[in-house]
């Protein structure tokens, strides 16, 4: 196969660009090792900052996101037994949307294939060749085992923290890491809404997120041990932890039907681009998920390059190419700090002695307690904003 852009990843980074890209007249491959469904079910984060949801808009990539998703527009801050409420209208006049990822990646789907695009699942990439001349190129499996070649102007490796992408690109280089001594059990549940708005909530038991999805699902989240086996809890004993996380508030309780264990990380890699291969979204970077930035940056990521990539394939104008590290890493790495200082705030950290705690309620007692500190975490939260759309 021979086209414009081989994009290896059919998850928001790889899916919104191929989209952006069709939009500019150029085309692209897209393949993933998951099949459709596999794709469209997986679980993940739900908040879509402002930004977000203007690129999907806009775009037309999502007509679903602004009539489907709620608006939020504050979200609860609980310490000491006490919720904090912080104002993001009133703070910096913007808004998330609770809008889970897999929804999105259904519009995203739904609108390739019906512009007639080629998008391939249950094809694996094997590795990227020749990265630094003009003509790189994907060897990738089908799903009989046949050999699939894509060649391109341009590789972009969409294709997540453990993709194949990243080795062709940094390789030796590695990246700058962090791991954390805690992770999430998330689950859902059929229940109401405990909450209009989301709890994040710092206890002396630990980390809670009390989040919701529809009038009749809701997810929530504790903070727990990386090693917990999620089958190894009783839904009596989800429930128990789960109350003692938000003192002050009262859940409203149902069936688990979902459960999933967490991994915290920070990682960004040195390189994210070395010749014509370039990396997006998880494939360069990870976020611990507090925050939920992870899918807004791989946006924010794509957003940059698109036009990257029309300067170079319809101008032969390389600069913006070879600015978009750069660009890039500097939204990234605003991220990386709001994401672990979140998590760094509201956690505990299991070596935590008197001192520890005491001084992180103060910290949170310096954010709710100061309109400069609202705006900061209502600026961060709700997205820093990003280059007009392409
Ligand atoms: C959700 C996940 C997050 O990481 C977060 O910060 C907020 C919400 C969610 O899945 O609903």
């Amino acid at each position: 196969v021979r086209t414009r852009v081989a994009i290896i990843g059919a998850g928001p980074a790889g899916l919104l660009l191929a989209h952006l890209l069709d939009r500019q007249g150029i085309e692209s491959v897209v393949i993933d090792s998951r099949s459709r469904a596999e794709i469209e079910s997986t679980i993940r984060a739900g908040i879509l900052e402002q930004g977000t949801v203007e690129v999907l808009d806009r775009t037309g990539a999502s007509d679903r996101v602004l009539r489907v998703g709620q608006r939020h527009e504050g979200v609860e801050l609980r310490f000491g037994g006490e919720g904090h409420r912080i104002d993001f209208a009133d703070s910096v006049g913007r808004a998330v949307w609770l809008y889970p990822q897999h929804e999105v990646l259904k519009d995203l789907i739904a609108a390739r294939l019906a512009a007639g695009q080629d998008l391939r699942f249950e094809v694996t990439a094997e590795r990227v060749e020749d990265a630094e001349t003009d003509r790189p190129r994907v060897v990738a499996r089908d799903a009989r085992g046949g050999r699939v070649e894509i060649e391109a102007d341009v590789v972009v490796g969409a294709d997540g923290s453990r993709g194949v992408a990243r080795e062709a690109v940094s390789g030796a280089y590695g990246g700058h890491f962090r791991e954390y001594p805690f992770a999430w059990f998330g689950i859902l549940c059929e229940a109401p809404p405990s909450s209009e708005e989301l709890i994040y909530s710092n206890s002396p038991d630990g980390f809670a997120l009390i989040s919701r999805r529809s009038a009749e699902v809701q997810r929530m989240y504790f903070q727990c041990d990386p090693q917990d086996d999620p089958e190894a809890y009783t839904e009596e004993q989800l429930w128990r932890i789960l109350r003692s996380r938000v003192p002050g508030t009262t859940l409203r309780e149902g069936r688990v039907f979902q459960r999933d264990v967490l991994r915290f990380r920070s990682f960004v890699a040195h390189e994210m681009r070395r010749g014509r291969v370039v990396l997006v979204g998880d494939a360069a970077h990870t976020v611990p998920p507090t925050g939920a930035k992870g899918m807004n940056l791989a946006v924010a990521d794509v957003v940059l390059l698109t036009d990257a990539l029309r300067a170079l394939l319809l101008e032969r104008d390389t600069g913006l190419l070879d600015a978009f590290p750069r660009t890039a890493l500097d939204r990234i790495w605003k991220a990386q700090h709001f994401s672990w200082w979140m998590t760094s705030m509201l956690h505990l950290q299991p070596d935590a002695d008197e001192f520890d705690r005491l001084r992180q309620l103060g910290e949170l007692r310096s954010v709710v307690g100061s309109e400069a500190g609202r705006a900061y975490f209502s600026e961060a939260y709700t997205g820093w904003p990003l280059p007009p759309a392409a």
